[in-house]
């Protein structure tokens, strides 16, 4: 049977986190972490889970499934946060969803779902993407192709070629739309910027895909979501894959949720029977735990606005650390501009230096980044930045 099997080589990123943990260098500095650590390095378990799973403890009385859909509370206190108070569409029963093993599981029933609507679908991703879209989207066996978005000279979106290659996309095909926070760039659409694709998406007929993993740590909870609000309250058609993993810190629990924006109640009603159908091809019933935790926070006013305290710590620290390493790098020999680190929202940017100085630093100065030049923000901290900034001038400073 598996005689044939070669074996695969291992994900460039987990390639860097194993020479990483190798190297005995004790200030080397980790930049391609891909979740959110603290002044100290440690992910930490954030106060209103702890308090939750307190909670849980001596509340819970059974450990039977929960159904294909997941908690019902959970769903409709993730969908409250993102759609906000003003929600007319979840009143108007035009959003059904179930939880999910992550934003991954939520990504792919949503992509297993558009592909038994409409198998011959193109799913239009932004060149680049988060890597795991690929294989998440693509392993449903819908079409993958690139839509250009990320400008290096300006370190921003460049919207006019987006615009001009989302106008041939039309009714019947779908577009992945990062909802904040671009990973891998941190390059987000403004406002102005998404009423723009909303209108283009209205004009065209193509269906959005949102994928919303990080709200919370740009601006706000509200703030980060704005576009796609406008987004949702006013295309008749949406999928959205939502995670927890980040702005609840509940990476190990697999919490997420996939939601189905109709045309009419009946049809999301019909839209999630086929969302469950594929649920139970995959893993049948979701982990009850994360969700549970999490509709119990977000039931609970204390515990919310606790929640929400520390998630504005999170995200002022990585802002700060934005704000620190733009203004540490100014004036290096390079005469390369950092301030678009500043610009930039949630854990990531591309930092845009040459594939040999990303070796040189990994090398010379055991600092560690992505090949791509991705660099997690979190990673940077008032005992590093002395070091991290004059590795970079120094690898800087002698060309590329
Ligand atoms: C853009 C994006 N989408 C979705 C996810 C899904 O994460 P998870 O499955 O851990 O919830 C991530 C996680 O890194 C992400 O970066």
């Amino acid at each position: 049977m598996f005689q044939q099997l070669p074996r695969l080589e291992a994900d460039p990123i987990l390639g860097m986190l194993a020479a990483y943990r190798a190297d005995p260098r004790p200030h080397k500095i980790d930049l391609g972490v891909g979740v959110y650590q603290d002044e100290l390095g440690r992910t930490p378990i954030m106060r209103a889970v702890n308090d939750a799973e307190r909670h849980l403890l001596v509340t819970e009385t059974s450990k039977t499934y929960l159904g294909i859909a997941g908690d019902p509370s959970f769903n409709e206190r993730l969908l409250g946060l993102l759609l906000g108070t003003d929600d007319r569409v979840s009143a108007e029963g035009r959003v059904r969803g179930l939880q999910t093993t992550g934003g991954c599981g939520a990504l792919r029933i949503g992509a297993e779902v558009i592909r038994r609507a409409r198998p011959e679908a193109t799913v239009w991703v932004s060149a680049p993407t988060w890597a795991n879209h690929v294989p998440l989207i693509g392993g449903s066996g819908l079409r993958l192709a690139e839509y250009p978005y990320y400008d290096p000279r300006t370190h921003g979106v460049d919207f006019d070629a987006m615009m001009g290659a989302l106008a041939e996309v039309g009714a019947g095909d779908v577009v992945l739309l990062h909802g904040c926070c671009h990973n891998p760039t941190g390059a987000d659409l403004s406002l102005d910027q998404w009423r723009e694709v909303t209108a283009l998406a209205l004009a065209n007929g193509f269906t959005p895909y949102v994928d919303i993993a990080y709200q919370g740590l740009a601006d706000g909870v509200d703030e980060d979501v704005a576009g796609v609000r406008h987004l949702l309250a006013a295309v008749p058609e949406a999928v959205i894959a939502t995670s927890c993993s980040k702005n609840f810190g509940l990476y190990r629990e697999r919490v997420g949720a996939v939601y189905f924006l109709t045309a009419t109640a009946a049809q999301a009603e019909a839209v999630q029977t086929q969302a469950m159908a594929a649920a139970r091809q995959i893993w049948s019933m979701p982990p009850a735990h994360g969700a549970a935790v999490v509709a119990h926070i977000l039931g609970d006013a204390t515990l919310r606005s606790d929640w929400l305290e520390e998630l504005a710590d999170v995200r002022g620290r990585i802002n700060a650390m934005r704000v620190l390493l733009a203004e540490r790098l100014a004036g290096n020999a390079a005469g390369i501009d950092f301030d678009f680190i500043r610009r930039q929202k949630g854990m990531f940017s591309y930092f845009g230096i040459t594939p040999d100085q990303v070796q040189r630093l990994r090398e010379e100065y055991a600092v560690y980044m992505m090949e791509s030049t991705r660099i997690n923000l979190a990673g940077v901290t008032p005992a590093n930045i002395d070091a991290l900034a004059a590795a970079v001038h120094a690898v800087l400073g002698r060309g590329a």
